[in-house]
């Protein structure tokens, strides 16, 4: 029997990965993970509960019981926690950064590493996040490491929020990115990197077409799309 495919799509954050996951997972009809969301419902419920982010028994216990759910709501997936929708809730750099703060303890991976896998369902998955490639999904059909300079990263987020009309201060922002990767790329369990097998991919000066294009042709080498 031959596995369901998977599409790893690996790298730090602001790189341009939940866009290209979304393309994907519409090309391919392939269902979509976006396994940073999990960390965030994680670290939002345990701010919310009075649980300290490095208290390994009380998040782990946490992590095993997550209510959590995916829901496509009007073209967009909601974020579905106790039967509240936390979506709005967890897309700050707050929860970013207390994602990132729980996500260093090996414990809680490994509470969250079948949820995870859970997703792996027919007819495919696109997998979004730091070590999908290289722990949840190693024999993945498909592996994208998406990179971007800190500073490209800042600059989008940056003209992401003043697209809402909000002022954005760039030196904040580009200090808040270098100290989320720093803790990301240099935990002790499943650092952010590369799979060796990965196709590298730096989209610092390229669109999210050409990103998308590359990516696409990768991922019809590798899957005999
Ligand atoms: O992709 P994101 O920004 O939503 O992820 C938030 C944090 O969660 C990220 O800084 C580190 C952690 N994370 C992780 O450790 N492993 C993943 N597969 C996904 C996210």
């Amino acid at each position: 029997m031959s596995l369901v495919p998977v599409i790893a799509v690996d790298g730090p954050g602001g790189a341009g990965k939940g866009e290209l996951c979304i393309r994907l997972s519409r090309k391919y009809g392939f269902s979509l993970l976006d396994s940073g969301a999990i960390y965030r419902v994680l670290a939002y419920a345990a701010l919310k509960k009075g649980i300290a982010l490095d208290d390994t028994v009380s998040l782990v216990a946490l992590a095993k019981s997550l209510n959590l759910e995916f829901k496509e709501e009007n073209n967009a997936v909601a974020i579905i926690l106790d039967n509240e929708n936390v979506s709005k809730f967890i897309r700050n750099e707050e929860t970013g950064s207390a994602a990132s703060k729980v996500a260093v303890i090996s414990e809680v991976r490994a509470a969250l590493l079948q949820r995870q896998r859970d997703f792996r369902l027919a007819p495919g998955l696109v997998a979004d996040g730091r070590d999908m490639g290289t722990v949840v999904f190693p024999d993945a059909q498909a592996k994208i490491f998406l990179d971007a300079s800190a500073e490209e990263r800042a600059r989008r987020r940056v003209l992401q929020i003043e697209g809402r009309g909000v002022k954005a201060d760039y030196q904040k922002i580009l200090g808040e990115i270098k100290e989320r990767d720093d803790r990301d790329r240099n935990r002790a369990t499943a650092p952010l990197k590369p799979a060796p097998d990965a196709l590298v991919l730096d989209s610092t000066h390229l669109s999210i077409e050409e990103v998308v294009d590359t990516a696409v042709k990768f991922v019809e080498s590798k899957l005999g799309k």
